[in-house]
């Protein structure tokens, strides 16, 4: 029986090289490999022979079997690659047939949102002012009134670039470069764009993520106007039914500072998940100008007065759709973006 074995490896070896196509190969792992195949019967009638010496025959048997595998595949590949030249040859394969089309695209959800805010506030007579991502130390905290080591900067993480440069943490050094560029016009602008924050990642909190800056400055502007601003702006963004309230709070920037919040869009005020049960929504912070920054736009804080207010964009948004995790806006994950 071992002659037989050496015999029936030695005849498929000799067929294997003498196959030209892939039909004759498959026939050829059916004849000797394949279930009934000769050498899978072969290897089957180990039974028959006496007990000494089956171990020695079904050691050559595996070895025999291992070998036809692997010349098997080594000659299918080969033949794959004849074929392919054997078609490219012929001009089968036309390199000038167009790609698969990409499909239009459509506006980001936060570029969406950034679009229906900034129109908004358009029609109450806002200019939009795209100030730098990059600022100096000085204008994002000191000309705000945080000189260097003053303890309000803590309230922003900062992603630092060199000693005096960084990523800013929120729009509102913008409101420096307005005032330094429009003085001695009055000004009513919104700022939005990009701010960075030195930040655990969460659910709630990216390291990067927009805000919408407001700046007014003028003659006699009071906290009314603010109110009235703030007030419209949710009307409008949420219907002609909700309210703004307003709560002390404290930024270095504005005096008095301000927390505005509106009525829960879900429950009216009644209390739900989304408001924590407290029947009000943070919208933004705001406040009156502080005369330290007007003096540092260069307006006289004794003939001009301004507010000022910043609104996240990322989190409307997600109250809007019931998203409940910002990193989805940064994740580019197409089965999220298309929803919107
Ligand atoms: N810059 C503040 C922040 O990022 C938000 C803010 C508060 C902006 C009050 C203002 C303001 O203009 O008056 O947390």
């Amino acid at each position: 029986m071992l002659n037989q074995l050496t015999q029936l490896e030695q005849e498929a070896l000799e067929a294997l090289v003498a196959i030209k196509s892939s039909q004759e190969l498959a026939e050829w792992n059916r004849r000797y490999l394949g279930k009934k195949g000769a050498l899978t019967l072969l290897l089957r009638s180990v039974g028959t022979l006496p007990k000494e010496e089956r171990p020695a025959f079904g050691q050559a048997a595996n070895r025999a079997k291992n070998e036809l595998e692997a010349a098997y595949k080594e000659r299918a590949q080969e033949l794959r690659r004849i074929e392919l030249e054997r078609e490219m040859a012929r001009g089968a394969l036309d390199v000038t047939l167009p790609g698969r089309p990409g499909g239009p695209g459509h506006l980001h959800i936060t570029t969406q949102t950034l679009r229906q805010i900034i129109s908004i506030f358009a029609e109450m007579g806002f200019q939009v002012y795209e100030s730098r991502d990059v600022e100096s130390d000085e204008m994002n905290f000191g000309l705000l009134n945080m000189p260097p080591h003053h303890p309000a900067r803590d309230m922003w993480d900062t992603f630092w670039l060199d000693d005096n440069t960084l990523l800013r943490t929120h729009t509102s050094p913008g409101q420096i470069r307005v005032m330094r560029e429009r003085y001695p016009e009055p000004i009513r602008v919104i700022l939005p764009g990009k701010c960075y924050r030195y930040e655990q990642v969460t659910a709630r909190s990216e390291h990067q993520f927009y805000q919408v800056e407001g700046l007014a400055v003028g003659h006699a502007i009071t906290m009314t106007d603010l109110i009235g601003t703030l007030t419209e702006f949710a009307r409008r963004l949420y219907g002609p039914q909700r309210h703004i309230r307003i709560r002390g709070s404290y930024f270095p920037f504005t005096e008095p500072s301000v927390e505005a919040d509106m009525d829960c869009i879900l429950c009216g005020g009644e209390g739900c998940r989304v408001c924590k049960y407290s029947g009000w929504l943070e919208v933004a912070g705001a406040g009156m100008v502080h005369p330290v920054v007007l003096q540092n736009g260069g307006y006289d804080p004794a003939e001009w007065s301004g507010f000022a207010f910043g609104l996240g964009v990322e989190r409307p948004a997600m109250l809007k759709y019931s998203i409940d995790d910002i990193r989805l806006f940064y994740g580019n994950d197409l089965r999220f973006l298309r929803q919107f």
